[in-house]
Order: C-alpha cells, then structure tokens, then sequence
C-alpha cells in the first residue's frame, strides 16, 4: 500500500466556523500561504454557498496558491454543488467536498428518509459534482456513529457515482480509537473498489480522542488526514496537524509520511492563533508554550546531560529557532518586511507602512519586539476601520484606594469623553466605557496573557461580551493591560448588529 499520507488542511472551513474565529479574506489568504508554505497537499477553503464572503474567499484563495488543491465544501444539494464550482473556477488544482449524514439518527431527524433513499442522494450529488470538477470527495457525516454494513454500502455506491477520496469524520468525536480503527479496516476489507479511491479521517476531538482516531485510521488503511492548525474547530476542535505531522516523523518504524515541511509549524501555529484571537493553551503538545520548558529539578538535571532524556522532538524540528531575530526602534521597513515573510506573512506597501507605523509605537514602549509582537501587529490591522475608537484613558489604582479611570471614545468620528471609579481598574476604565455606550452588555468572559516574559511585555486580551441575546468575541493587545482590557471591549462593541 501506499505509504504517502495526504494532509487536508481544513483550518478555514470547520476551524474558521467556530464563533469568535472568523477572518476577512485578506486574513483567510495569510493562512492559505502559510498552510502553502507548510505543505498541506488540500486547503479546504470554505463553504461558497454559506455566504458571499465565504464564496469570494474561495475565489480569491483559489488565485492565491499554486501547488495545493483547493477544496469547496457543499451539502448534497445540487445548487450548493454549482455555486461551489464557480467559487473554484480559478484554482489551479479543484476539489469540490460533498455530503451528506450517514447515521440512522441523522437520516431521521435531519432528514426525515430513510437509508436507500439517502444513498440515492448521495450518489446524484457526486454525479452532479464531476460533471464540473475530477476530483469529488464524499464525506458520510457522522459515519463515526453509522452502522459499518450500510457505511460500507454508501461507500461502494459513491465510489461507483465516480468519487475520488471518501471521507468518514467521527463527526461527534464518539468513537475509541480501537473502533474507529476497526471502521477503516472494514470498509478497506468489504466495499469493491476501494482500490480506486483514497480513505480520509476526519476527526473531533469531544473526547480528546481526535488525534489518535486519526492515526488509529491512518494504521488500518486511511491515507488522507483533515486536521486544522493548532486543533481548532467545532466545539473540542479537530485533529490537530502539528500533532499528526509530528507523530508520523518521530515514528519512522510506522514508515507513513506527509509533505508537512516540519520547521514551518510553529509560525503557522502562531499565525493562526492570531489571526483567529484564539488562544494556544500553554501545555498543548508540539506548539504549545511549555511543550519544550523542563520544569522539575529531575527532569532539567536530565536535559542537561543529555537532552534526549526528556526531549522526543527537537524544538528546531518545529521551527523553535533559539535564534529568533529580534528586532528594535532601529529596525527598518526591510527587516519587518523579512521577519513577516519568515512568519508566512506577505503584505502589500501601504499595509506594510501601516504596519510599520505600529511597529515604532511599539518599539518605542518595548525596546525589544519578538514575532509574537509582530503577528499581534499584523493581526490588529483589522481595527483601522472601527467605528468607536480609543483615544486615551487614564487610570488610578492602588491598594486601600478605589480605582478611578477618565477615558475618550471617537464614536464616528465624535469626540465623547467620562469617568468612573470602580473595584479595579479594569472595572472602573469599563464603568467609564459604559457611561457613553449605553447599552445593556455583560461582560462573559475575560482572558489576559502575556506575549513572552519581562514586565514590558505585551499583554493580549480576549473577552466574550453579551449583548441583544448574542455573544461578541473582542480582542486586544497593549503594553497597558487596562488598555487592552479596553480595546479589547471595544472590539466587541464594534461588531454589534445594531
Ligand atoms: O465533522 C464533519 O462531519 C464535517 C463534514 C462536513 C466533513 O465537518
Ligand atoms: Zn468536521
């Protein structure tokens, strides 16, 4: 069998579905370089007929990268099918991605049909589907929940329909890795010309079993993975592509290998963590803060003899560069040019200026920037356009005192200006917020971190607030927590539907 495993990379469809995690196209085209740049073998690029920005971000990735195939996701509708295929018109490589529920409890509730008439839709929606496009995937939804004789039998029905990959997501994340496994090996084992087509996995992650579902898949037979940049995706997430990547590398024995071009993880990594406001928890295996740092006596005693005590992946391999070039106030507009092309990140001159403009300010608070600054820069690009602004705020705390904050909003271009005291300053500088949009909003959920290390570091906000029975997701990233506390409010305050 074939021992070259395909990476289907689908960060900017189930990843980018998750609320809070939208981006623009300009944004959704940085990833799909980088995932280039990373060697993914599929981009899954959206879902055309969700939504005109949808469709215009497939049109515009499909001009953006060359050697990737370009995937447009679809139901098993045959106008979901068509816009998808004009989305794709200009990509160089085309997939279109169809589907359609498999489990009995999604045909009778979803559906309201019943199994022969489901395979009935599934294989008109291929045949619909090649007659613009070669490459047809299919996906059986829920399959991890499908009873294996009739998955089987969908199965050789698509593939006969004219299918080229077929695609099982545990879609619920329910299954062991034994069972799912066991799924692969049986449809390898019992659908007729399984030969002609590729297996895919595809899966959750809601019992922390996404990973090794996936490898469960690839041992018994699957050769494509759809996984998203740093595990990202509906509710628990999906497969996480650094941890399948670097599974397959650091077991050769296994003799499975991917095009992933390894060194690039940790910048994708950190770009879509940026770019989506979505944090990396610290101790997330191969991108995570601490999945390199030694921290007990024993352990640092060990490393330091010889690092292969407690190290299976060299840092380096995931592009940790000890090197990392830092750069000052002195740097100019070529070095961050440099540095944003080393992150996967190419802009055009006058964002670049922008850009650069926010760099100084920086480096004016901050004598050394890191490229953790310089995607937080990158990134906060998106607030240029916002119609509340903040143009300054100062705050008083102490100990034994009430905070008091004074601060001053452009609101379309109007000057407004308040005060307020508070139990912190975080709650006075919000109170004084509140006081000029008055609206009825509650603050849910409220995250500082910081970038690196050193009381001069910045520190980034996320912060979920709810207003007209709706979540808003805000972020915001400043050498002043309180300002980014602000910023971050207001980032949320400008995406209200009003
Ligand atoms: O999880 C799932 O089943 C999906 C399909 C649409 C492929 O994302
Ligand atoms: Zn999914």
């Amino acid at each position: 069998m074939e021992n070259r495993l395909f990476v289907f990379d689908t960060t900017l469809r189930d990843g980018e579905q998750v609320p809070g995690c939208q981006l623009n196209t300009v944004e959704k085209i940085q990833v799909a370089k980088a995932l280039e740049a990373l060697g993914v073998d599929v981009i899954e690029a959206g879902f055309p007929v969700s939504s005109p920005g949808d469709f215009n971000s497939v049109v515009e990735i499909s001009k953006a990268v060359t050697w990737p195939v370009v995937c447009a996701l679809t139901r098993a509708v045959e106008k979901d099918i068509e816009v998808a295929a004009e989305a794709l018109r200009h990509a160089k490589r085309k997939r279109i991605h169809t589907g359609i529920g498999t489990s009995d409890v999604h045909i009778r509730y979803k559906f309201n049909s019943n199994r022969d008439e489901i395979i009935e839709r599934a294989v008109a929606a291929v045949k619909h589907a090649r007659r613009f496009v070669e490459d047809v995937e299919f996906y059986a939804e829920d399959a991890g929940r499908t009873d294996n004789e009739y998955l089987a039998r969908v199965v050789e029905a698509v593939i006969k329909a004219g299918a080229t990959v077929v695609n099982i997501p545990d879609t619920t994340g329910y299954c062991l890795p034994s069972e799912y496994g066991a799924k692969i090996r049986y449809l390898m084992e019992h659908v007729d010309g399984i030969g002609k087509v590729i297996l895919s996995t595809h899966c959750h992650n809601d019992l922390g079993m996404a990973t090794a579902n996936t490898v469960a898949g690839v041992l018994n037979g699957a050769r494509q993975v759809e996984v998203t940049v740093n595990g990202i995706g509906e509710r628990a997430g999906n497969t996480a592509l650094e941890e399948v990547a670097m599974i397959f590398k650091s077991h050769p024995g296994l003799g499975i290998s991917t095009n992933v071009n390894t060194r690039k993880i940790s910048a994708a990594s950190r770009l879509v963590s940026n770019l989506m406001n979505m944090p990396v928890q610290p101790n997330k295996a191969v991108v995570g803060r601490n999945a390199f740092a030694h921290s007990s006596g024993i352990h640092q005693d060990g490393v330091l003899k010889n690092v292969q005590t407690y190290e299976i992946i060299d840092p380096h391999e995931v592009g940790i560069d000890d090197s990392e070039i830092i750069l000052t106030a002195r740097s100019g507009r070529a070095a961050l040019r440099n540095r944003l092309a080393a992150l996967g990140i190419q802009l055009k001159d006058s964002m670049l200026d922008k850009l650069y403009e926010g760099f100084l300010r920086l480096a004016d608070k901050k004598k050394e920037i890191t490229d953790d600054d310089i995607l937080v820069l990158a990134g906060a690009d998106r607030s240029y356009n916002h119609r509340i602004r903040l143009d300054y705020l100062q705050v008083t705390s102490g100990v034994g005192v009430r905070s008091v904050a004074s601060l001053g909003l452009s609101v379309a271009g109007e000057k407004f200006e308040a005060a307020a005291t508070g139990n912190g300053p975080v709650d006075a500088a919000i109170k004084a917020l509140k006081k000029i949009v008055n609206r009825h909003m509650t603050l849910k959920e409220f995250t500082i971190q910081a970038l690196n290390k050193g009381s001069d570091d910045v520190g980034k906000v996320h912060m979920q607030v709810e207003y007209d029975n709706h979540i808003y997701y805000g972020f915001g990233a400043n050498t002043d927590i309180i300002a980014a506390s602000v910023e971050a409010y207001i980032d949320c305050i400008n995406k209200f539907k009003m």
